[in-house]
């Protein structure tokens, strides 16, 4: 498969690359990313000389640059480029709106009009909005978002949902819950808390600590998306979840047990506007499907993803202290070649 993956240098999208390049060695794929604060080329560091990937930077509400890029035949789009951090869009939400909303749809009128046949729309499970205890929202469960975030993204699924319906053209919608692992951006709760904790800083709760969240391993989301891309039915949408909610504070003490520091380390602060209580997901349809289940229970997967940040101090060093975003300048031309000799 020749894939275009959008939003490759983030958390996500990173992960995918490797993960797809790894389990389909004859597949090939094109990067692009924008590079904003979130994204990071050193995610992909192993990659740059690989013959099978490549990497344009640009922004996909660019309708000329897409278009040009999509000149080249590709077999699918798998689109993850996003603003995607809650707080930053309650902050102001304008690059949210734009690149969320009108950037899927630069991307989902590029690719009908070339004729793309295949368009994966990485979504989210914040577009139901909050679950009362016990409640679990299904595909069809009525769209609620409550943060600027999560009303962009629903934004986006109904465009998706819109092309299908208007055009027949095969977009395939996945609403995955919370990820964590290696390369997250330290600005979302478990790398924040592991970075904060490993240098002896305090750890900011929200709230009373008790909002849940259905945490999933990101090679599990990506094992999901891989199986929605090859068989999952045109306009259909998927829900991704290990199943399991768990409230913050279960999760901050998990933490630091495992970085054996101290619940003292821990502060309640004033709690996010909007706060959604609970996120919890039903994914039978896609287990039942296409067979996809979770590999790795939250104890394993905290335990990897402690031990990642662990061994790569450097890299969250680079990400903390803000020289990450110079890794493009230092290592691409300016026509985007890679310096192979640095
Ligand atoms: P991230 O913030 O780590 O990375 C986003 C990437 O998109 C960055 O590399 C950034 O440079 C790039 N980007 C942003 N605007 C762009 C633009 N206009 N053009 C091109 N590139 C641009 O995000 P993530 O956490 O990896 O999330 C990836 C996708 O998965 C998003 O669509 C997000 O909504 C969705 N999602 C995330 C989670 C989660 O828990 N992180 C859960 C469910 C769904
Ligand atoms: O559910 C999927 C979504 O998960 C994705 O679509 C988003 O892109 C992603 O950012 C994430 O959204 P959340 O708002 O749930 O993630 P965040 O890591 O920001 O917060 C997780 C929980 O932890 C939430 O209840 C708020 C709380 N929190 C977060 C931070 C950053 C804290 O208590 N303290 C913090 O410092």
């Amino acid at each position: 498969m020749k894939l275009l993956v959008t939003g490759g240098a983030g958390f996500i999208g990173s992960n995918f690359v490797r993960y797809f390049l790894k389990t389909h060695p004859a597949s090939s794929i094109l990067n692009l990313d924008k590079l904003t604060y979130a994204g990071n080329l050193e995610n992909l560091a192993e990659l740059h000389t690989a013959p099978n990937y490549r990497f344009v930077r640009g922004d996909i509400a660019d309708a000329a640059l897409i278009d040009q890029l999509l000149e080249d035949r590709f077999d699918a789009i798998v689109h993850f480029a996003a603003e995607t951090h809650v707080d930053r869009s309650i902050a102001g939400a304008r690059e949210f709106v734009q690149t969320n909303v009108l950037g899927t749809y630069t991307l989902l009128d590029a690719a009908r009009r070339r004729q793309v046949p295949r368009f994966l729309h990485v979504g989210t499970d914040e577009v139901y909005g909050s679950m009362k205890p016990g409640e679990f929202a299904n595909e069809g469960s009525t769209l609620e978002p409550n943060s600027p975030y999560a009303a962009s993204k629903a934004g986006a699924d109904l465009l998706a949902r819109s092309f299908w319906q208007t055009y027949r053209y095969p977009v395939l919608t996945t609403r995955c819950s919370n990820n964590y692992g290696p390369y997250q951006f330290p600005e979302k709760l478990i790398p924040l808390m592991i970075a904060n904790a490993l240098e002896g800083k305090k750890l900011p709760v929200y709230g009373d600590g008790l909002n849940e969240r259905d945490w999933i391993f990101v090679e599990d989301h990506c094992r999901a998306l891989d199986r929605v891309l090859e068989n999952g039915r045109p306009g259909e949408v998927y829900n991704v979840g290990y199943g399991q909610p768990v409230a913050n504070l279960e999760i901050i003490r998990r933490l630091l047990r495992l970085l054996d520091r101290s619940d003292e380390l821990i502060e309640y602060v004033k709690d996010r506007p909007g706060h959604d209580r609970r996120y919890a997901l039903s994914t039978d349809r896609l287990r039942r499907e296409l067979g996809w289940n979770p590999a790795v229970d939250i104890e394993e997967g905290l335990k990897r993803t402690v031990d990642w940040y662990r061994g790569h101090a450097d890299w969250m060093a680079r990400v903390r202290g803000g020289e990450y975003q110079a890794y493009y300048e230092k290592h691409y031309t300016r026509r985007g070649e890679f310096l192979t000799e640095l």
